[in-house]
C-alpha cells in the first residue's frame, strides 16, 4: 500500500522532538481519526533554519511530517508557504488515495507555525491560497 519511501520516513522518520524557544508553532488536528501534528520552526532572517514536528498520528501522517519538515528547512517563508501537500506526498513518491488528508496536515502545520511567528512579529497572517475542505465526512474510511 505504501510506497518505500512511505516506509523509509515511517521507519526512520527525520526531525522527530520539539524546538527550545521555537519562533512559530503549528499544532492541527484531524477529528475524524484523531491524529495531532504540532510543528515547531526556528527562523533566522526570514529563512526556517530548523523545523522539528511530534505527531500523534498514523504512519502516513508521520511519515509527511519528516517530509514536510525537510522539505521547508533551508527555505524562505515564502517558499515553505508554497510546499503544498500534493509536494509532500509527490516527495514521498506517492500517498494512497484515502491517506492524502494525511499530508493536509503537514501542510497546515507548516502554514499554522509560519502564521504563529508572523502573528508574534505583529505582522497579519497570510491567507490560505487553496483551502482544504475541512468537511471531513469522506475520511471515515482511512483510521487505521
Ligand atoms: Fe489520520 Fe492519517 S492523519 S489517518
Amino acid at each position: 500500500m505504501y510506497s518505500d519511501k512511505v516506509m523509509e520516513h515511517f521507519k526512520n522518520p527525520r526531525n522527530v522532538g520539539e524546538i527550545d524557544n521555537p519562533d512559530g508553532v503549528g499544532e492541527v488536528g484531524n477529528p475524524v481519526c484523531g491524529d495531532i501534528m504540532k510543528i515547531f520552526l526556528k527562523i533566522e532572517n526570514n529563512i526556517i533554519v530548523d523545523a522539528k514536528f511530534k505527531t500523534f498520528g498514523c504512519g502516513a501522517a508521520i511519515a509527511s511530517s519528516s517530509m514536510a519538515t525537510e522539505l521547508v528547512k533551508g527555505k524562505t517563508l515564502e517558499e515553505a508557504w508554497e510546499v503544498s501537500n500534493r509536494a509532500v506526498a509527490e516527495a514521498l513518491e506517492g500517498l494512497p488515495p484515502i491517506k492524502m488528508h494525511c499530508s493536509v496536515l503537514a501542510e497546515e502545520g507548516i502554514h499554522k507555525a509560519i502564521n504563529d511567528y508572523r502573528n508574534k512579529q505583529g505582522l497579519s497572517p497570510w491567507e490560505e491560497k487553496h483551502p482544504h475542505s475541512h468537511d471531513h465526512s469522506k475520511d471515515l474510511e482511512c483510521q487505521d
